[in-house]
């Protein structure tokens, strides 16, 4: 099983409409024109980044998504093109809100970069055009957060248009935004040759290639808190991996469907029945799913509570499945040897209150001396593995949070759909 079969599309049984895309369109993502067959030299370039990094006090948490579009941007540059950046930050509402200017990223950028970029105080308007008007190639500036104006997230036309008129080309980077049908995002491809950035392309080849053809044998595993919100995944992943291992409170449900005493634990009632069809699909007693063993498990996630490792069906009335036993962390590891590659969303455990960051935290070791390709994707999974520096010993980290799990979920993104074929670039 797992190889891909034309024409077996998953068909969603729960939350939005489904709009997927045909196994064919999702391989059309695979052939998207990037910088690579463009002329840059002289020209306005338009680079929609995703930026949207964690912020405390004015003060950037993480930077990793900087430091991730810096190759496209570093290319552009060398390859003497004008570098016109945008992205949003935070929700903003379609407002000025002095907590998301986009000041303080174009000062970071200019540190890695080691090369000044100007911050401009709006994306659009004739102080902005002026600004590039007057640089020069080499040059980069950062627009104002697009979200600002509230034609941003409405996708708005005459918003788009206006940040087109900046531009002579238009490139997206921003993968961890390509699932929002955004004025910058989507619409603005309709004014401008729009193109792949090396970090879209390097999102969209290995992510994929999971999708369109999985290398054998291929794991994933999946954890995190709610089914409700993995449901498309499971279901796409059934369709191509040869083992699926289930960890977080998500493993409660199925534990729940299957008739076990879940205690307190986080199970989510009215998904008993996706869990049970998820549970059919994959075969039962085929093996293709891989349950936890055992349990970590307390009255409540705080630090310094009173935890015991159980066997998964000896949960006790009052107590919470808070993370995987080591029993657990030793049959995905087993799972996943000798596998050609491993694909992890969610973390199995509250891996924010320690211990419950044991069982996450010695997967990842394991994972990390393995010869599995490793592939990390979830905004909660890469947090935790960047706590505890592991994130850099995986293969690839993606950038996206919801956008990776829409595209696994098999999904044409609205911010990859837009951008040329490479054979009409
Ligand atoms: P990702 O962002 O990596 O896709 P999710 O957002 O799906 O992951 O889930 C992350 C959340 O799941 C974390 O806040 C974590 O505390 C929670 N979680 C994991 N295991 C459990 C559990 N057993 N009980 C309650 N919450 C859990
Ligand atoms: C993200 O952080 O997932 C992206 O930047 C998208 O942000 P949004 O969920 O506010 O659209
Ligand atoms: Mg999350």
């Amino acid at each position: 099983m797992g190889l891909f079969v034309p024409g077996r599309r998953p068909q969603r049984v729960h939350g939005r409409p489904a709009e997927l895309t045909t196994d064919a369109t999702i391989g059309g993502a695979l052939h998207k024109a990037t910088i690579r067959d463009v002329d840059l030299a002289g020209k306005r370039v338009l680079v929609r980044v995703d930026f949207n990094v964690p912020m405390e006090a004015g003060r950037i948490v993480d930077d990793s998504r900087i430091r991730a579009a810096i190759p496209t941007i570093k290319d552009l540059v060398e390859r003497s093109a004008r570098v016109i950046l945008m992205t949003h930050l935070g929700r903003p509402d379609g407002q000025v809100d002095e907590a998301y200017r986009t000041r303080p990223l174009a000062e970071r950028l200019s540190d890695l970069m080691e090369r000044p970029v100007r911050h401009l105080d709006d994306s659009i308007g004739p102080a902005v055009e002026a600004a590039v008007r007057a640089m020069q190639d080499g040059d980069m500036v950062m627009l104002e957060n697009v979200r600002f104006h509230p034609g941003e997230t409405k996708n708005d036309p005459a918003f788009a248009k206006h940040l087109a008129a900046l531009g002579d080309l238009y490139v997206n980077d921003a993968f961890g935004t390509a699932h929002r049908a955004h004025a910058s995002t989507a619409g603005i491809a309709e004014y401008l040759p729009a193109v792949a950035g090396l970090l879209m392309e390097r999102e969209i080849q290995t992510l994929g290639r999971i999708m369109v053809d999985p290398p054998h044998p291929l794991v994933a595993i999946i954890g995190g808190s709610k089914i409700s919100t993995k449901i498309g995944v499971v279901r796409s992943l059934l369709q191509r991996v040869d083992r699926l291992c289930i960890g977080g409170a998500m493993a409660c449900t199925f534990f729940k469907a299957k008739g076990l005493e879940m205690g307190r634990s986080l199970v989510e009632e009215d998904q008993l029945d996706v869990a049970r069809e998820l549970l059919a699909l994959a075969g039962q007693g085929s093996g293709t799913l891989v349950l936890p063993l055992d349990a970590v498990i307390a009255a409540e996630a705080r630090p310094g509570v009173k935890v015991a490792t159980v066997a998964i069906d000896a949960v006790p009335a009052d107590m919470k499945v808070l993370d995987v036993g080591p029993m657990t962390v030793e049959r995905f590891l087993q799972t996943c040897d000798g596998a050609h590659a491993v694909v992890w969303n969610g973390p199995l455990g509250v891996y924010e209150v320690p211990p419950f960051d044991r069982g996450t935290d010695a997967l990842a070791e394991g994972l990390a001396g393995s010869d599995a390709e490793t592939i990390i994707g979830g905004g909660d999974l890469v947090a935790a593995l960047q706590k505890q520096h592991l994130a850099d010993r995986m293969s690839f980290v993606s950038t996206g949070g919801g956008a990776t799990l829409e595209f696994l979920e098999g999904r044409m993104l609205p911010g990859i759909a837009v951008l040329r074929d490479k054979n009409d670039a």
